[in-house]
């Protein structure tokens, strides 16, 4: 019986020396040390043996199946880490190779100006307003002091799309939704798309605008020419000259139009400002009382002040674009300069 346990050891050892795979080394663990393997056959087999040989055979098996377990521990973690390296090196990557560039886009001029005008006025403690894009006549024009068949309505051309409902023309229209909605003071800039039939060099049937409104008790026009001078240094330059005309607007009385010294040729004159050294950025005015005796807030107690400017003439004045039609192209050339 020892000769044939000390075989079945030998046996078991080549077996395991030869095996290559952690399937092979697993079928040789079955072989020899599973339910039905050739030991535990052996062990069952002691009950035909006499008494007396039992406890040494015993002691034979015991041992033989300590060394076959050990051996072939030893040679599945051998061989599994010898499959972990070589897993390893097949899916290594070589950290020095060029990586793949994606392309990242970049903010498009208006909204880069749009955020800078918008953080201009945050400092100066004004919050956000919104309105929509396919809004009511009254709020675009009647509560705004501009009347069906008023004359003032030829200075905007309207995209209409029933009789009353239109696509708006001024962001002026959420001075009026904000002043029904809210009590004053009231203190907000309001960026967004306007809409007018008109398509040339100069001129987009869809642009940009930003309304500013102030409703507050005491405000007066010289409030409004510190504020838009502050702004116009701010988002120019320091050295930037602010110059208020006289003009018309329906819901301001009186009205201005503000221009700034141009900021290409800073006031010599150019392509830009058409020779002038000023250009025109935006309408401004103290609110007309009727405006608020339309939207409900007390003409007696309280003042406003409101603006109105264009958000792709500011870029083209800022970043020297002379031609506005460049804006909507989206030709990437043009647009990864704003990187
Ligand atoms: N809504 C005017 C326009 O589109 C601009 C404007 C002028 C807005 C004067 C105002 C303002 O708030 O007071 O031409």
């Amino acid at each position: 019986m020892k000769e044939k346990i000390a075989k079945l050891i030998e046996e078991a050892k080549s077996a395991i020396k030869s095996s290559d795979s952690l399937a092979s080394i697993n079928n040789v663990k079955v072989k020899y040390l599973g339910k039905s393997g050739e030991l535990t056959q052996l062990l069952r087999g002691m009950k035909d043996l006499p008494q007396e040989e039992r406890p040494l055979v015993g002691k034979y098996v015991n041992e033989a199946r300590d060394v076959i377990t050990q051996l072939t521990e030893d040679k599945l973690k051998e061989l599994s880490q010898a499959e972990t390296d070589s897993k390893m090196i097949k899916e290594s990557v070589d950290i020095t190779l060029d990586g793949k560039t994606t392309q990242r886009g970049s903010l498009h001029p208006c909204t880069l100006v749009t955020e800078e005008i918008v953080d201009i006025f945050k400092s100066l403690g004004f919050t956000l307003g919104d309105g929509p894009e396919i809004e009511l006549d009254k709020f675009c024009f009647q509560m705004l002091n501009i009347p069906l068949d008023h004359p003032a309505r030829d200075m905007q051309d309207t995209f209409y799309i029933t009789d009353d409902i239109l696509l708006r023309t001024q962001t002026s229209s959420v001075q009026a939704r904000t002043m029904i909605n809210t009590k004053p003071p009231i203190r907000i800039v309001c960026p967004g798309k306007v809409y007018r039939p008109d398509d040339d060099a100069t001129h987009s049937p869809m642009f940009q605008q930003i309304e500013g409104l102030v409703v507050d008790e005491n405000v007066t026009l010289c409030d409004l020419k510190g504020l838009l001078e502050t702004f116009a240094k701010r988002l120019f330059d320091d050295k930037t000259k602010v110059r208020f005309r006289p003009s018309f607007f329906p819901f301001t009385e009186p009205s201005v139009e503000v221009d700034v010294t141009c900021s290409v040729c800073h006031g010599k004159g150019c392509r830009i400002c058409k020779g002038t050294g000023w250009i025109e950025i935006l309408g401004a005015g103290v609110v007309n009382p009727k405006v608020f005796d339309n939207c409900g807030i007390d003409s007696k107690k309280y003042k406003g002040l409101a603006f109105g400017l264009g958000v792709e003439r500011v870029a083209m004045i800022k970043y020297g674009i002379p031609d506005m039609r460049i804006l909507f192209e989206n030709d990437v050339r043009f647009l990864k300069e704003f990187k």
